[in-house]
């Protein structure tokens, strides 16, 4: 425990897997006490248990809930009036056509990714500025900055998450509540490890054989030609959730392994 977040409260959204699972499992590491979420219960109280065992001096909750919902998010907010930290990771995503988008799932898109997240930092965002303390980080995508093209209802909202972002921000000035967006480039959750699985339906290759041909073929701006580790992006929000990282503020922060190929 070496950043100074021990006994801390986070709501990390979207936690019982991939990188909002790594995020909470890096907090904890810290001695934080995560809510654990998604919509299907057995999965939240499986991630209860296993960072319980592996962190025993902390206390995980189960903060079962569909954070699209408002009405759900109010009952969150009863039982967890006040948290520390709220890392608002859940999002969805797919590539689609640009001609198959129905205002339908852009209007889906913009209140997964944006309206839920902005729902749960509205009511702890002023929960924060009270005590004087607090992190908001928002997950956001390299996608953000850089659209491929391959997806743009999600690109729209991660671009937003920056705006929002930066607009929350302005509201912490002169306090210790610190607001700020990670751009994770491609990484290796769950659900992108099986897209790749599908895409080379090969039992000779090793899962670094297709992770390779995948690099070469379909992301040869990548600086790393590997995948992100979730837990490098969990290590870097529990530095952003530190007193260390205090000075950011409103910033959108890479980690997408040279994806964007500017200087900025
Ligand atoms: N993976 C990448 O390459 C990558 C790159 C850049 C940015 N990102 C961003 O990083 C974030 C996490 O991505 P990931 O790949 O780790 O996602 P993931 O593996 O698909 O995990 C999503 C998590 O969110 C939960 N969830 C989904 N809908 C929810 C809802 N309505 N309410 C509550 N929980 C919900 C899921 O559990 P249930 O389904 O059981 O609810 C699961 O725990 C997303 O915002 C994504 O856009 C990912």
């Amino acid at each position: 425990m070496e950043l100074e977040l021990n006994n801390k409260t986070a709501f990390v959204t979207g936690s019982t897997k991939g990188i909002g699972k790594a995020i909470a499992i890096e907090l904890a590491k810290e001695g934080v006490n995560v809510l654990i979420n998604g919509r299907n219960d057995e999965e939240v109280e499986r991630t209860v248990k296993e960072i319980k065992s592996t962190f025993p001096t902390t206390s995980p909750q189960n903060a079962t809930a569909d954070i699209v919902d408002a009405q759900q998010r109010e009952e969150l907010f009863k039982k967890f009036p006040s948290v520390a930290i709220l890392v608002n990771n859940m999002g969805i995503y797919e590539i689609m056509q640009y001609e198959d988008l129905t205002d339908e799932i852009w209007e889906k898109y913009f209140r997964t990714n944006v309206l839920a997240a902005n729902g749960l930092s509205k009511y702890y965002l002023t929960k924060m500025l009270g005590n004087n303390d607090g992190r908001i980080i928002f997950i956001a995508s390299e996608e953000a900055v850089m659209p491929s093209g391959q997806m743009p209802q999600y690109c729209m909202t991660k671009s937003m998450l920056l705006s929002l972002s930066k607009s929350l921000s302005k509201l912490t000035k002169g306090t210790e509540v610190t607001i700020n967006t990670i751009m994770p480039g491609p990484t290796l959750s769950e659900n992108v490890q099986q897209i790749i699985e599908g895409i080379y339906n090969n039992d000779n290759m090793s899962f670094s054989e297709k992770e390779r041909q995948f690099m070469i073929e379909n992301l040869p701006q990548s600086e790393i030609q590997r995948f992100i580790k979730p837990l490098e992006i969990g290590r870097l929000a529990a530095f952003l959730c530190s007193p260390y990282a205090s000075a950011f503020k409103g910033s959108p922060i890479r980690m997408d392994g040279g994806m964007v190929p500017t200087i900025y």
